[in-house]
């Protein structure tokens, strides 16, 4: 295991610059001239198809719009307390509430669903689905912060050139910062872009935008990794688009993204549902279920010889993370497969297996090229046993036969590490505040 025992006592957070009040926000006027067009071009096509009461029909926006413009237009004939008045007098309580099935009813349990759900989304409660409001909660008592892990062993070991680390290595770091820091930026807009609004319930989006936070943090981490260790930005930002191995996995699953980004699809038929599957399974299953296993590996391996322990702190705070998105993942394709047993053929499940398949033999490839030779005490055939093992576990989470049988987890310690009941000194310095702020008895 990683020690925290020689960077934890003297740890300080980062100096932060203080924060200057900036005014960037264009004068009202003229951003009530210029919103129309696009602002209607965006707005959904049907108004009676629309979740209930979250997106109002195009007519109402125009109209909103119509009336914005006018008090802009109006301006100079009246106070701004004036119109402000005017506007609260001539305020719709109800925008698009004729939509609504249920009229006045309360939510009920029963109305929810994962997706496709006619029941207003913007009342969190009552739960339907427990366990994501409870991974909700567990995200947030494991919150953390890049600069709370002191980088100064790091950025030493990383400038000396007394070989304190081989050229392996530093391709393996270089690699794992080049992969990771555009990855989760592709899995942070996949959610907020393409999955959230087709996710029809409030604890889940609860906790989807929690994780949407996180892949910030991610992405945050990776570039104070590159900073604290004066690596050429340029080079690992651009990896996902100029090395192949690292390519071929970015472009693997913004494919998935793409096919939700239209601003006009929409679930509700059995194709449109099994797309938006498609596009679950390949970011949660593959993306973060596979894709990150062999990078994560290799930096924890170089934590536990203890080699860039800053880097593999940072690394071990966010496989936790990513363990928990994937288990969140697989429990929603499961909550929709039971709720719409329909979308689960047969076809469907031979895709979603090739999809594991594909995901699996990229990483395979990720592996060797990253590890031409044996290397911290790994090479790329024992990393294709793990990964092998990895997607047996994703096929058997989801409710497909295992592909690879008899594969043995040649990195059992990586299980410990990703093991929130396991892990004991995880957590228990920094993070505890968070935990007791979040408990406070009032
Ligand atoms: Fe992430
Ligand atoms: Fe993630």
């Amino acid at each position: 295991m990683i020690s925290w025992d020689d960077f934890n006592a003297d740890e300080k957070p980062t100096a932060q610059a203080p924060v200057t009040p900036t005014r960037t926000a264009p004068p009202a006027q003229d951003t009530a001239t210029e919103a129309p067009a696009a602002v209607v071009s965006a707005a959904p096509p049907a108004a009676g198809s629309a979740p209930r009461g979250l997106e109002a029909p195009a007519a109402i926006v125009t109209e909103a719009i119509a009336r914005v413009n006018h008090g802009a237009r109006d301006a100079v004939e009246g106070s701004a307390h004036e119109r402000a008045a005017q506007a609260l007098a001539e305020l719709d309580p109800a925008p698009g509430l004729e939509d609504l099935e249920m009229g006045a009813e309360r939510i009920r349990v029963d109305d929810k669903r994962m997706i496709n759900c006619r029941a207003d989304l913007n009342q969190l409660v009552p739960f339907k689905y427990e366990w994501a409001w409870q991974k909700y909660l567990d995200g947030c008592a494991n919150h953390w912060m890049p600069q709370e892990v002191n980088m100064s062993k790091d950025v030493s070991m990383w400038k000396s050139g007394d070989g304190q680390l081989t050229e392996d290595e530093r391709l393996i770091v270089m690699r794992s910062l080049g992969f990771f820091s555009t990855a989760d930026s592709l899995v942070a807009n996949n959610l907020v872009l393409a999955l959230y609004r087709h996710i029809t319930n409030p604890e889940c989006r609860q906790y989807l935008l929690r994780q949407a936070f996180e892949e910030a943090i991610h992405t945050h981490a990776y570039q104070y990794c590159i900073q604290s260790l004066g690596i050429d930005e340029g080079e690992v930002f651009n990896m996902y688009r100029e090395v192949p191995s690292v390519a071929r996995k970015a472009a693997w699953g913004l494919k998935y993204t793409q096919s939700l980004s239209d601003p006009t699809f929409k679930t509700g038929t059995v194709e449109n549902d099994q797309r938006l599957l498609r596009n679950l399974i390949a970011f949660y299953c593959v993306l973060e279920g596979t894709f990150f296993y062999c990078g994560f590996t290799q930096i924890l391996s170089m934590g536990r010889r203890n080699k860039m322990t800053g880097v593999a702190e940072q690394f071990q705070y966010i496989l936790r993370d990513e363990s928990m998105h994937v288990n969140f993942g697989i429990d929603v394709i499961n909550q929709i497969k039971n709720e719409n047993p329909q979308l689960w053929t047969k076809a469907f499940q031979q895709e979603a297996t090739q999809m594991i398949l594909e995901g699996t033999q990229l990483e395979v490839e990720y592996a060797r090229d990253t590890m031409p030779r044996g290397v911290l005490g790994m090479n790329a055939a024992m990393m294709e046993e793990y990964l092998h093992y990895i997607a047996n576990r994703r096929l058997v989470q989801l409710g497909l036969p295992e592909q690879f049988p008899g594969v043995k987890n040649p990195f059992p310690w990586m299980s410990e590490i990703m093991d929130l009941r396991k892990e004991k000194n995880f957590f228990e310095t920094r993070v505890t505040e968070y935990q007791t702020g979040g408990a406070l008895a009032w």
